[in-house]
């Protein structure tokens, strides 16, 4: 990544201006392993930092409230159709400002304040937006969970999935978390929600980058309604959300509605222009390369931990992260692996496990993923010599000639990996 050229900032507000510098120094000499993250291009920043910025336009293309639509309509009907094309699907709306205001619009469109929803308990994988008691959504909805029947495969429980939504009468039934490293078995989820008449809804905010990359399985391929996502993440967008609907123009109606004017106000066209951006380059041929690249790379680090007897919740991964348990496996809390870790320039988060007996604030395990190091080039044998070398920091956490020596060598690794300003030329 070039310096950003900011000669207004620098200028005019020269504090901004340093502390923007100072991230993307960050950012070039580190590697970003939070499995949430990416580096956007060029081009997505570009349409993001646009004068769309400066546009009122509430409504949807065509039937707008305020004047001046011209552009806005064609970004926003670009930005449609080239994710109702990623996802298969008919319908996109591409209004909500992030992944959270795509949920809670999205549950309120269909179902009733009282109404129950099934869906991936927090500790098992779970986002906070699936109806943990610290969300105000919780107290709204009512929220009942399923779970990993073995933590150690990280196979779900299909048996309860059924058993809860036979006695408590889901509306919907919530496929989809932030820290499960396997596929779900989405046919199940369907014909679960089919036999007690609840919607299937999933929520891929972490994978959907890997299903527009047909890297693995897309839920409306085995009759999912609705898909909820993030546009950051593995689609490696700007930060924003989107809800997908497959076919039903019924849902489609409701959703919008939903958003606007039920939840959000005047739409962020900068960051739709943004999406749409991202859209097109994923669906360039050349990002199914890069969304099976960032499996591989996962595997390949999960490999390494499995060598090294690092205990990971579901056994190792089949999309873009690991869940580790090193306190179990290394006597090192998550909390105390993420400190060490950034030391050294790896940049990643603890995180519950399942079953852990610590608490959310210093927890059992790390959480980390392959997004963004694979944006940067890097293969299996990088990824591989990154998992050792992380592992071998938190054996000597306490050498700091040791972690000088790491700290130097992720350097090298950053310094041949620079993060690309351009993805694919055509
Ligand atoms: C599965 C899932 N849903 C929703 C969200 C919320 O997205 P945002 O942080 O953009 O509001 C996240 C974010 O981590 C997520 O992982």
């Amino acid at each position: 990544m070039s310096h950003q050229l900011l000669p207004f900032l620098e200028k005019n507000d020269t504090d901004i201006a340093k502390a923007i510098h100072g991230e993307e120094e960050r950012e070039e000499d580190g590697l970003e392993l939070i499995p949430s993250e990416n580096y956007v291009s060029r081009a997505v920043r570009e349409a993001n930092g646009s004068v769309l910025t400066n546009k009122y336009s509430e409504g949807y293309p065509h039937k707008r409230y305020y004047g001046g639509q011209t552009f806005t309509d064609i970004v926003e009907e670009i930005a449609m159709e080239r994710a109702c094309k990623l996802f298969n699907c008919k319908f996109a709306n591409v209004q909500p400002h992030s992944g959270a205001p795509a949920n809670i619009a999205t549950y309120f469109a269909l179902m009733q304040p009282g109404d129950t929803i099934l869906g991936m308990d927090l500790a098992h994988g779970g986002h906070l937006t699936h109806g943990h008691p610290v969300t105000y959504i919780s107290k709204i909805f009512n929220f009942v969970r399923y779970h990993m029947k073995n933590i150690e495969t990280g196979e779900i429980d299909y048996d309860e999935l059924r058993e809860v939504a036979k006695r408590e009468k889901p509306k919907v039934i919530l496929a989809g978390f932030s820290a499960y490293s396997r596929e779900l078995d989405y046919e199940k989820f369907v014909s679960i929600a089919r036999e007690v008449g609840a919607l299937a809804v999933a929520d891929m905010a972490h994978i959907a980058g890997l299903i527009a990359g047909r890297a693995v399985k897309n839920p409306f391929d085995a009759g999912f309604d609705v898909i909820l996502t993030t546009t950051h993440k593995t689609l490696r967008g700007p930060r924003g959300g989107m809800i997908l609907t497959r076919d039903n123009e019924e849902i489609a109606k409701k959703i919008n509605k939903s958003v606007f004017p039920g939840f959000q106000g005047g739409p962020h066209m900068h960051t739709i222009a943004a999406k749409a951006v991202a859209f097109g380059e994923a669906l360039h041929p050349e990002f199914k390369k890069y969304a099976t690249q960032i499996i591989k790379n996962a595997r390949a680090m999960a490999e390494v931990l499995k060598k090294r007897n690092v205990r990971m919740i579901g056994g190792g991964t089949d999309n873009h992260l690991i869940l580790a348990d090193v306190f179990g496996s290394m006597g090192v809390t998550g909390k105390e692996a993420q400190t060490v870790l950034d030391e050294v320039g790896i940049t990643l988060n603890m995180n519950m496990i399942a079953g852990d007996p610590r608490k959310p604030m210093d927890p059992s395990g790390i959480r980390f993923g392959t997004p963004a190091i694979t944006t940067r080039g890097f293969m299996e044998t990088d990824c591989a010599r990154v998992a050792e070398l992380m592992l071998d920091t938190l054996e000597h956490k306490d050498e700091t000639e040791f972690k000088k020596r790491v700290r130097e060598e992720i350097r090298d690794m950053c310094r041949t990996h620079p993060i690309p300003e351009e993805f694919f030329k055509s």
